[in-house]
């Protein structure tokens, strides 16, 4: 009975809530167009990169073959083989040894052939061209062919080739060989066929496809679809490797920046722990080629003019996965691979190729000018007495030899609980420019957190900035990316633009996921292996990246005539919320307002503090951006990727001699952006 009159109480109460949060009411919004408040940092709003998800092999990496090498454990995963093909360890490459041996198999209608599967097949596009590569020679000397084809095993066609090429080999020296085939039609699960010759043994190595049109045309490139979505994102820093990745399940298996710079045959693979650390999402096949290493990382955030950001090991693996056993010594000796470790990525970046060997690799690897480094986080998701210990060691190391570099360190892996609390006080004692946050979290932690970085208590004047270096709202069931759980990113992202000068540095994750390969979600951009969609989740960033603005402006909201405040809505509740900005370049003032509720709601944006001269030249067509989400469940995903989008409108402003207003219905669930040029 108890039980019954609870439930009735609790539906009551539920329903009363309901009634609040979908209650229309007048929010006036005020804006202070007078008083400039803290610049907006380039880097406020960025990505962040981490391999999992076949984020790198598989997605963005525009590689096409899997296992190339042959050096995953077995060794032929990712491959068919017929007629007599052997196993090899004495390849040209040290680091990557293995090669596979093409011998006739004794007659000349068995043919020894190895055919690659791809990542889930591999994507390719009628009558584009295919870069295909290999290493090889003829080891008894004199020459031999290779026949290469693209073929859909699944066809009803009487051939199954998409597209073929030959390739002669000669002599008993490695040389890499180059071919271009074009498939005749587009097929998103294509395997790549080689062939031997029936007559002569041929032994290849590093045996590679490539899209020709990569992201910027490099040989070793990236998928123009994929990392186009990230230039058009325009973020302003670009966080990589990972995530949990740097740290590694174990030490041996932490990222290693040194391995992936180079020749590409010649880095070496790692394991990739996103294989097994979700046992329910088995991916037995997934590992680390480092094809897309530093240097590509660099480079990538050169061309989509961002920040780099990159992350490294603090001589700890994963604290969830080991406790604290698995460390490096906490001495200056135990640590000094670690140390090197930064020092040399800072020198790999920004060192002078004439005088240092890392800054001579960047040039030698194509890019001699500087990638203008500026910041460098030591440890991912880091708790506690060992990593502040180890912090200790490792970051004056490096201030005393760049001490231009900005260092960030880690709350861990929670925005809320004791590791969190302690590890602040003592970021700041380290003296860190900016602490990593972290908080994948559902709505209710996100409506309750709405006034987070208003907390100057916590988050004192001076010290350490924030880096909100992965976050993203979850709910019912983590789906792709469902449009309801996008607004409250979008309010949230309030609270970060109204504070920043606390908050430098946001970046939601993760960033990608293969829609065969996930092993989390939601994420920000899905693909298969033909195309990619852009979630609700991809355009409120996107508002924001595009809409960042050089100078926060103060701004207040009421309700219903109440007290007005930055955030007058009840801890917890749904409302309208509202920061806005100032671009004094391009003379813009940018308002961004967000109706979580579940009813439209009228809001009254007022710019005050303009002289009357101003407000008589204001441009009275104001720009706005719409992005809807009420359809709580919508979702974009490759094939359907617009079900979501922001849409552009108009709407009008009008100025008395005070104040400029403008008058608008905001509808349910919806993220508005209003530009008014002055
Ligand atoms: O983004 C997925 C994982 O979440 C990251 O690897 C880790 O830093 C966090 O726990």
């Amino acid at each position: 009975m108890k039980k019954k009159l609870f439930l009735l109480a609790a539906a009551l109460f539920g329903a009363a809530n309901l009634q609040l949060s979908t209650a229309s009411a007048e929010n006036v919004i005020t804006v202070n167009a007078k008083k400039l408040g803290a610049p907006i940092q380039s880097t406020q709003w960025g990505i962040f990169f981490e391999d999992i998800n076949y984020a790198a092999d598989g997605g963005l990496y525009a590689e096409l073959v899997k296992n190339r090498s042959f050096e995953f454990p077995n060794h032929f995963a990712g491959w068919d083989i017929s007629g007599k093909v052997m196993l090899m360890n004495d390849g040209p490459f040290d680091r990557n040894p293995h090669y596979v041996r093409l011998a006739p198999s004794g007659h000349n209608d068995k043919h020894t052939m190895i055919e690659n599967h791809g990542f889930f097949g591999m994507g390719v596009t009628g009558g584009e061209e295919y870069r295909f590569s290999v290493w090889a020679r003829v080891p008894e000397g004199g020459s031999s062919k290779l026949w290469i084809d693209l073929v859909d095993n699944a066809t009803m066609e009487e051939d199954q080739k998409l597209g073929n090429v030959g390739v002669d080999i000669n002599g008993k020296e490695w040389k890499k060989y180059t071919a271009v085939i074009k498939p005749k039609r587009t097929f998103a699960k294509a395997h790549l066929r080689v062939w031997g010759d029936s007559k002569t043994t041929t032994d290849v190595e590093h045996v590679s496809l490539f899209p020709v049109k990569t992201y910027k045309g490099h040989e070793n490139g990236m998928r123009l679809d994929v990392a186009q979505s990230l230039e058009d994102l325009h973020p302003g820093v670009f966080r990589f490797p990972g995530g949990c990745i740097v740290e590694g399940t174990d030490l041996e298996t932490r990222y290693q920046w040194k391995n992936s710079v180079g020749p590409v045959e010649n880095r070496p693979l790692n394991e990739n722990r996103w294989h097994y650390t979700f046992t329910q999402r088995y991916f037995p096949d997934y590992f680390q080629s480092y094809g897309l290493g530093f240097f590509e990382y660099f480079q990538l955030s050169e061309e989509i003019g961002a920040e780099p950001l990159p992350v490294l090991n603090v001589g700890m693996a994963c604290q969830f996965q080991n406790g604290d056993d698995a460390h490096a010594p906490c001495t200056k000796e135990g640590l000094q691979q670690f140390i090197d470790d930064c020092i040399d990525l800072i020198d790999f970046a920004n060192g002078d190729p004439a005088t240092n060997q890392w800054a001579k690799l960047r040039a030698d690897m194509g890019h001699p000018a500087p990638f203008n480094l500026k910041f460098l986080a030591i440890g991912n998701e880091q708790w506690e007495k060992p990593y502040f210990d180890r912090l200790a060691i490792i970051a004056p190391e490096v201030r005393k030899v760049h001490p231009e570099i900005k260092l960030i360190g880690t709350s861990g892996p929670n925005a809320e609980d004791d590791h969190f609390k302690n590890g602040w006080p003592a970021m700041r004692e380290l003296k860190c420019d900016l602490v990593d946050e972290h908080y994948y979290r559902d709505i209710q932690w996100y409506k309750n957190w709405m006034n987070r970085y208003d907390d100057r208590a916590f988050y004192t004047k001076d010290g350490p900035r924030v880096f909100a270096g992965e976050w993203a709202c979850h709910d019912r069931g983590k789906k792709y990316n469902h449009a309801g759980a996008s607004i409250y990113e979008a309010a949230f992202m309030t609270n970060i633009e109204r504070n920043a000068d606390l908050v430098h540095m946001a970046t939601y994750a993760p960033l990608f996921s293969h829609m065969e390969g996930w092993q989390w979600r939601p994420d920000l951009i899905w693909y298969d292996n033909l195309s990619t969609a852009r979630t609700a989740s991809y355009y409120v960033q996107q508002l924001y990246m595009l809409n960042r603005g050089t100078n926060v402006l103060p701004t207040t909201l009421s309700i219903d005539g109440g007290t007005a405040s930055v955030n007058p809505v009840p801890k917890g509740e749904d409302g309208v919320f509202a920061s806005s900005v100032i671009d004094t370049q391009k003379q813009e003032i940018i308002v961004k307002v967000i109706n979580t509720t579940a009813t439209a709601q009228s809001i009254t944006i007022q710019l005050t503090g303009m002289k009357p001269k101003q407000l008589e030249a204001i441009n009275t067509k104001v720009e706005l951006i719409s992005l809807n989400c009420a359809d709580y469940d919508a979702e974009n995903v490759p094939g359907k990727p617009e079900v979501v989008s922001p849409k552009a409108f108009s709407t009008t402003l009008s100025a008395d001699k005070k104040v400029a207003s403008i008058q608008e219905r905001i509808p349910a669930k919806t993220f508005q952006v209003y530009k008014v040029k002055l």
